[in-house]
């Protein structure tokens, strides 16, 4: 008995004496042993918590990101189809304006601008070669196309700064080789290398150029100063009048270029790229301070980007070393060519040339 109980003391370790059983202290581990299963338990669940609340908040970032995606989406979505709908609403102008001229009868309008068989020879080179081209009274053309194809001198003709070698140009029935003076009376022209003084403040420059246009018999001295005033407030030049004009930032001495070329409220305006070099913001801007003054004015403006030919004009020349190879509204450009938009109209056009060569 008294070995038995030693032996059953060495094996569980316990001491008899105590009263503590071998079946109690089974009893006792497997308390102990589910106690722990239990903690286990609860840890795995905290674990399992952990997770799946990690996963909800996982989740909830995605949908969050998903969301801001959508409303950023559509946000560019809706910032689309508003320029859509700013370039539809010019387009349908366009057409309302087309279909007032063809109301009043195309016939019946007025042909302002009329160049027939117009060549302008630099040596051998033929900068402008035989060009025909009518713009009514009111219209807006622009005369598109790539450094050296002859705009510049087309326009230089017009405004009488540089003589035909052959054809003729009429403006207002007026002819710019026969009338320069009658023809000077009604065309006012801003280009790139136009006769801004630099040394002369804005003011100065207008004062200078009123001198010049404005018919001294209808304009006394008070006449002028008033009239360089109302340009001045036209063009928002008041900040800068004082300014010189060579300190001008690019687009302000654009500006101050129109304004001068405007001074004697000319009934034909010639724009000779009138928004090169200028960043986009000044470009707008520009574009209108055109709009404003299209009203009753005929006007050629050059210009070898697309979408400026494609927002402010009426109608479209399209000029390709010294020829006018296509005219017409944009949508009669599109049919001719069967090609969405000015820049494809135009890539062929050109390539349509080059094919020909
Ligand atoms: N004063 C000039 N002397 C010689 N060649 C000229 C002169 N002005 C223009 N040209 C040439 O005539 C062509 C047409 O020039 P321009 O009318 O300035 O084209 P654009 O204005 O379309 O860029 C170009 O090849 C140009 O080099
Ligand atoms: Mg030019």
């Amino acid at each position: 008995m008294k070995t038995a109980r030693k032996e059953l003391e060495k094996t569980t370790g316990e001491n008899i004496k105590t009263g503590k059983t071998p079946v109690r202290y089974q009893e006792m581990w497997w308390t102990i042993e589910s106690n722990l299963t239990e903690k286990n338990i609860i840890e795995k669940n905290i674990i399992e918590k952990n997770i799946i609340e990690k996963n909800i908040i996982e989740k909830n970032i995605i949908e969050k990101n998903i969301i801001e995606k959508n409303i950023i989406e559509k946000n560019i979505i809706e910032k689309n189809i508003i320029e859509k709908n700013v370039i539809e609403k010019n387009v349908i102008e366009k057409n309302v304006k087309k279909k007032d001229m063809e109301k009043k009868g195309m016939g019946k309008m007025k042909n302002m601008i009329v160049l027939e068989n117009l060549s302008k020879n630099y040596g051998v080179k033929k900068a402008v070669d035989d060009i025909n081209l009518t713009v009514k009274e009111g219209e807006m053309l622009s005369l598109l196309g790539v450094n050296g194809a002859g705009k510049s001198t087309t326009i230089k003709m017009l405004s009488c700064l540089t003589k035909p070698s052959g054809g003729t140009a009429k403006i207002d029935g007026r002819d710019v080789v026969k009338e320069r003076d009658r023809v000077k009376e009604i065309v006012g022209i801003s280009t790139q290398d136009t006769a801004i003084a630099r040394n002369l403040t804005v003011e100065e420059n207008l004062s200078f150029m009123a001198g010049i246009y404005l018919d001294p018999k209808a304009f006394d001295k008070k006449k002028r100063e008033e009239r360089v005033e109302e340009i001045l407030r036209d063009f928002k030049l008041e900040e800068v009048r004082r300014t010189k004009s060579g300190k001008l930032s690019g687009g302000w001495q654009r500006r101050l270029s129109i304004a001068m070329a405007m001074i004697g409220n000319p009934k034909v305006l010639l724009l000779d790229e009138p928004t090169l070099g200028l960043d986009v913001l000044a470009r707008r801007e520009l574009w209108r301070e055109i709009e404003k003054i299209k009203k009753n004015r005929t006007i050629i403006l050059t210009t070898h980007y697309m979408e400026e030919a494609e927002a402010l004009s009426d109608r479209i020349a399209i000029m390709i070393k010294g020829k006018i190879i296509m005219t017409g509204t944009l949508g009669e450009l599109e049919e001719k060519t069967g090609q969405k938009g000015l820049e494809n109209v135009f890539v062929s056009v050109v390539e349509g040339e080059e094919k020909h060569e």
